[in-house]
C-alpha cells in the first residue's frame, strides 16, 4: 500500500431510479493534500461524499472505498460511524437547527454529560475554544436562525472541525460567504493543512482551486474525467474538462437598448420585521424598459432587504415612494407584486423558492396555474408542454418532471425555481444571486436567458456578489452602502475600483 495516500475510490457506482449519478468512478486522495472536485450541475459530486461520509452505507452502491489502506464499510447509523472514522463533512445545504444556539448545535448529539445531566459550560467553553482557534467572529450563545447566512456556514464548519477530523469534505461552502469570509476560509483551511487534515473541497467558483486545491478529480455526467496537479491545470484547460468543450467567453453579448423608465424608486425607507430597526435608510433608483440594472453592495449593505421590500415580503416601508408605469403602488406581499407583473428570485430558494417533496412540474407550475386553468378545469397537456420548455431552456437534468425537486442536484433546483418565476411572465424581474451554486455552462444559459427577456422588454434587477457577473451583465449598476444607494454608474464608467470605492462608502 502506497502510504501516501488517503482515500482510494475504486470503480464506485452510484444509480438511482432512471439516473447513474456515478459511473465507475476511481481516483485517489493524498494524505494532508487539498483536492478539489469540480464538474457541472449534476455531475455527482455531492452523491460522490454522501457516499464517503455514510449517507448511502456500504451496500447501496458497487465498488469500494480504501480509507488508509483499509476498506471502508458504513452502514447502520452510518453518519455518526463516518464521524467517528474521522470524516467530516459539511452538506451543500445547511443542516443546523436554526432555533438552537451556535454551541447547542456544534455539540448536538455528543454533549459532555456529567453525572447525568449535561454540562452547558463547557458545551459553550469549548465551542468559544474552536471558534476561538479559527478565529470565528461568532458568540456561542447566538441563536442560529439570528445569524447571517456567512455566519451559519462558519458555524457549520466549526461543528464538523470540532470532530478532530483527518478528512473533511467541504461541498461548496463559499457558495453563501462574502469575499472576506471566504478569504477567512481560505485560512482555515490552510491551518488545517499544517495539521495534517486532508480536504476535499467543493465548489463553482473555480478561481478558487486555483488559490487553495494541490489536485483537482473532475467529474462529468458521473464519470471520472481526468485528475491533475491544480499546478497543471488553468481556469480555462478545467472548464473545458467539466463541460467538454471550449468556452471561449463567460458573458453572451447582448443586443438591447433601453426604453422608457418604467419603474421607480425614491427615497425609500424600511425597518427590519422583527426588530423595527431602520433597515433601509434612503434608497431611490429608477428602471427602464429591457434594461439589466445590477445591484452590488458588500454583504449586510441591505441588498437583499430591498429586493424583498420591492417584493412586498419585508418589513414596514417607513418613507418613499415607489412608481411602475408611472403610478404610484402598494405592493402588500409576493402575490399582490406578482399580479402587478414583479417577480423575484430569491436568495434562499430553499426556504422561499421550491417545495422539495413537490415534483419538478409542479414546483414551476404551481405559482403559474391561473394561465392553465379554463372552466376550473387545468390544462394538463399545456402546463407540461410550457413547464418542459423552460426546462429545457435551462437544461434543467433530470429523466423527467415527475421527480421530486428533492431529488436534483444542488444546482438543478435553482434552475426549476428561475424557471418557475420566468414562466410567470413579469414585466420586472428581480433576481437575487441568480447565479449562486451553478456551474459554468449553466451560468452562460441563464446569462443567454436575461439577455433574451431583456431584449423582449423585461426590466431585470439583478443583484450579485461577482463583480465581473455585474459587470459582464448589466447596463446600469446601482451600488449600495449601509442600507442607501450610494450612486448609479453607467456600464461604460463601471470599473471594479468604482463600484468598491462606492460599496465601502469611501466615494
Ligand atoms: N436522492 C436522489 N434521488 C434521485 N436522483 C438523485 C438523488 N440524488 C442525486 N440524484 C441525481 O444524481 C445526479 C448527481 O447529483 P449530485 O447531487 O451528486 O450532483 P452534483 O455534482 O453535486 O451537482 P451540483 O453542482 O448541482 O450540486 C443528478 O442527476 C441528480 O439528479
Ligand atoms: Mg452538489
Amino acid at each position: 500500500m502506497d502510504e501516501d495516500i488517503i482515500l482510494d475510490f475504486q470503480h464506485i457506482t452510484k444509480t438511482f431510479p432512471g439516473v447513474v449519478a456515478l459511473n465507475d468512478v476511481s481516483f485517489q486522495v493524498r494524505l494532508g493534500e487539498i483536492h478539489g472536485l469540480c464538474g457541472e450541475n449534476g455531475a455527482g459530486k455531492s452523491t460522490l461524499m454522501k457516499i464517503l461520509s455514510g449517507v448511502y452505507p456500504h451496500g447501496e452502491y458497487e465498488g469500494k472505498i480504501f480509507y488508509s489502506g483499509i476498506e471502508l464499510k458504513l452502514e447502520g447509523s452510518a453518519i455518526h460511524q463516518a464521524g467517528e472514522e474521522g470524516i467530516a463533512i459539511v452538506y451543500q445545504e445547511l443542516t443546523l437547527v436554526p432555533g438552537m444556539t451556535v454551541g447547542e448545535n456544534i455539540f448536538l448529539g455528543k454533549e459532555p454529560v456529567e453525572r447525568g445531566s449535561i454540562n452547558w459550560d463547557r458545551v459553550y467553553s469549548d465551542t468559544q475554544k474552536i471558534l476561538d482557534e479559527f478565529h470565528l467572529d461568532i458568540h456561542p450563545q447566538d441563536v442560529v436562525k439570528n445569524l447571517g447566512v456567512g455566519k451559519m456556514q462558519m458555524t457549520e464548519i466549526a461543528k464538523a472541525l470540532s470532530e478532530n477530523a483527518k478528512v473533511l469534505i467541504l461541498d461548496e461552502p463559499t457558495s453563501a460567504l462574502s469575499e472576506a469570509e471566504v478569504f477567512q476560509l481560505m485560512e482555515i483551511l490552510r491551518t488545517l493543512k499544517q495539521h495534517g487534515v486532508t480536504c476535499i473541497y467543493i465548489t463553482h467558483k473555480i478561481e478558487e482551486f486555483f488559490l487553495i486545491a494541490d489536485s483537482v478529480t473532475v467529474l462529468r455526467d458521473g464519470k471520472v474525467v481526468t485528475t491533475q496537479q491544480a499546478k497543471d491545470l488553468d481556469s480555462q484547460k478545467l472548464v473545458k474538462y467539466m463541460v467538454g468543450r471550449e468556452m471561449k467567453e463567460r458573458f453572451p453579448k447582448g443586443d438591447r437598448i433601453p426604453g422608457e423608465v418604467i419603474f421607480e424608486v425614491t427615497d425609500l425607507r424600511a425597518e427590519d420585521p422583527n426588530k423595527g430597526r431602520e433597515v433601509l435608510k434612503g434608497v431611490s433608483f429608477n428602471l427602464r424598459k429591457g434594461e439589466i440594472l445590477g445591484i452590488a453592495g458588500l454583504m449586510g449593505s441591505g441588498r437583499t432587504e430591498l429586493v424583498m421590500t420591492l417584493f412586498g415580503e419585508y418589513g414596514k416601508i417607513t418613507q418613499g415612494t415607489i412608481k411602475l408605469e408611472g403610478q404610484k403602488v402598494n405592493i402588500k406581499n409576493g402575490n399582490d407584486a406578482m399580479k402587478k407583473g414583479i417577480s423575484l428570485v430569491p436568495e434562499d430558494r430553499k426556504r422561499h423558492g421550491l417545495v422539495l417533496s413537490q415534483s419538478i412540474l409542479k414546483n414551476i407550475s404551481l405559482p403559474n396555474l391561473e394561465r392553465f386553468a379554463s372552466f376550473l378545469r387545468i390544462n394538463t397537456d399545456a402546463e407540461l408542454v410550457e413547464s418542459l420548455k423552460y426546462a429545457k431552456e435551462l437544461a434543467i437534468k433530470t429523466p423527467n418532471l415527475f421527480v421530486t425537486a428533492e431529488s436534483l442536484s444542488g444546482g438543478n433546483q435553482q434552475k426549476v425555481v428561475i424557471a418557475k418565476w420566468l414562466m410567470s411572465g413579469p414585466k420586472i424581474l428581480i433576481m437575487d444571486d441568480p447565479t449562486r451554486g451553478v456551474d459554468v455552462g449553466a451560468k452562460f444559459e441563464i446569462y443567454k436567458l436575461m439577455n433574451k427577456l431583456a431584449e423582449k422588454g423585461i426590466s431585470i434587477i439583478m443583484i450579485s456578489s461577482d463583480l465581473q457577473e455585474v459587470l459582464g451583465m448589466s447596463d446600469r449598476v446601482m451600488v449600495m452602502c449601509h442600507g442607501r444607494s450610494n450612486g448609479t454608474l453607467s456600464i461604460a464608467d463601471a470599473t471594479q475600483e468604482r463600484i468598491m470605492a462606492l460599496a465601502t462608502g469611501i466615494a
